[in-house]
């Protein structure tokens, strides 16, 4: 018999703990929540979302957004500043398209999240580090690059970054918006993890600058992280200058705006409540595996260092200098083990002792096997 056709991106062999995959488990996908919304979605006398979607994203979709984005971000968000496209990834494809030519210098953190970075590249894009601290990005290293490059844009993660978990203070996230606005760049804040905070609130989004009128920050959102990465869904939050130059666009003219059958179905599962309690579940459950994963480092890796996650999905490991994480993990797979290592989250191959783990894909069981794993493939290499 033929072997099935793939449907899911990763593939992860049935014996095998990935814990450097950083997408959520199946089961916890919303799928009655889902079913629901699309059976009152097409119960409906209505079949607008059947045909090609107004530029800037349904309507209806972004009314409710812009509703429920004001409660968990804390200030009024104007639906008419949102811009639907089919997630982050997208939404960052969609900036260097417009926004950049071959060539062109962006600053990104060092480290940043490695598939965005595998986006730039795609946009053969100059692509410089900026360094940060456990405080995010650094003002004063951006002031430096400042003097030498004139960057497009900064790609940033403010709040629980991946793969570091750290989230930028506000007084900083003042100083960049500030340095952005004098030399004249964008700022491209990817706040995937902003509604994912579990043990401390974190400031604002970059969407607050918008909200106060700033004509370079374009804020990213994604339902992957909060609902399920399969909807291919997500916003921007941009001046309308900004929204203007995406929804005019020849790809939206053509095609017109992105995914409204499944805006429609998600706006359901909004305007239900559905996607507060979805969070609120996800919250719970995150909480207690982020519990489990700083048991198992403790008692399985005591040679890590890392602080506890206050939100997101990641662990950030730091080994002694003479661990190299990319030569272990040639071993892991003997193991029975996955994991990521630093230097895929560098633009020039730093990092090597570091080691990125996310604490959602697994329950605390498997998390805790997992851990153990890595120690032994760990002890028998060093
Ligand atoms: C920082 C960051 N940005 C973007 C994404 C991908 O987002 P999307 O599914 O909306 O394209 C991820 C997923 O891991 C991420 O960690």
């Amino acid at each position: 018999m033929q072997t099935p056709l793939p449907v899911i991106q990763t593939q992860i062999p049935p014996d095998v703990i990935d814990l450097g995959l950083g997408n959520p488990p199946l089961s916890l996908l919303p799928l009655d929540m889902i079913r629901e919304a699309a059976q009152n979605t097409l119960s409906q006398n209505d079949n607008s979302f059947l045909q090609y979607g107004t530029e800037q994203g349904d309507g209806y979709l972004r009314a409710a957004l812009a509703n429920f984005l004001s409660g968990g971000y804390g200030f009024p968000v104007d639906p008419q500043r949102l811009f639907i496209t089919t997630g982050i990834s997208n939404a960052l494809d969609l900036i260097c398209t417009f926004f950049t030519q071959p060539g062109d210098t962006i600053f990104v953190e060092k480290p940043s999240y490695f598939l965005a970075l595998r986006i730039f590249a795609d946009h053969h894009l100059n692509v410089v580090s900026i360094e940060t601290d456990e405080n995010g990005l650094i003002p004063a290293s951006l002031e430096e690059k400042l003097a030498g490059f004139r960057p497009k844009f900064l790609y940033l993660i403010p709040t629980f970054q991946n793969p570091t978990g750290h989230t930028l203070p506000q007084e900083r996230r003042e100083q960049i918006v500030r340095l952005a606005e004098k030399h004249d760049f964008l700022i491209a804040a990817d706040e995937v993890y902003q509604l994912l905070n579990y043990s401390q609130q974190p400031p604002k989004p970059f969407g607050a600058y918008v909200d106060a009128g700033a004509e370079n920050v374009i804020s990213l959102g994604s339902f992957s992280k909060i609902l399920a990465p399969g909807l291919r869904l997500g916003w921007m939050q941009a001046h309308a200058n900004i929204i203007k130059r995406f929804a005019n666009s020849g790809l939206m003219d053509s095609g017109g705006g992105l995914n409204p059958f499944t805006s429609a179905v998600v706006r359901g599962v909004i305007e239900s409540g559905g996607l507060g309690e979805n969070i609120g579940r996800l919250k719970s459950i995150y909480r207690d595996q982020i519990r489990a994963m700083d048991e198992a480092l403790r008692r399985h890796l005591p040679e890590a260092k890392y602080e506890v996650p206050h939100g997101g999905y990641f662990f950030w490991l730091q080994f002694p200098n003479r661990i190299d994480v990319g030569e272990l993990r040639k071993n892991a797979s003997a193991f029975k083990v996955d994991f990521r290592q630093g230097a895929l989250f560098s633009s020039n191959g730093g990092l090597k002792n570091y080691m990125r783990l996310c604490f959602v894909y697994y329950d605390a069981e498997k998390i805790e096997e997992g851990i153990k794993r890595i120690s032994a493939c760990l002890h028998q290499a060093f």
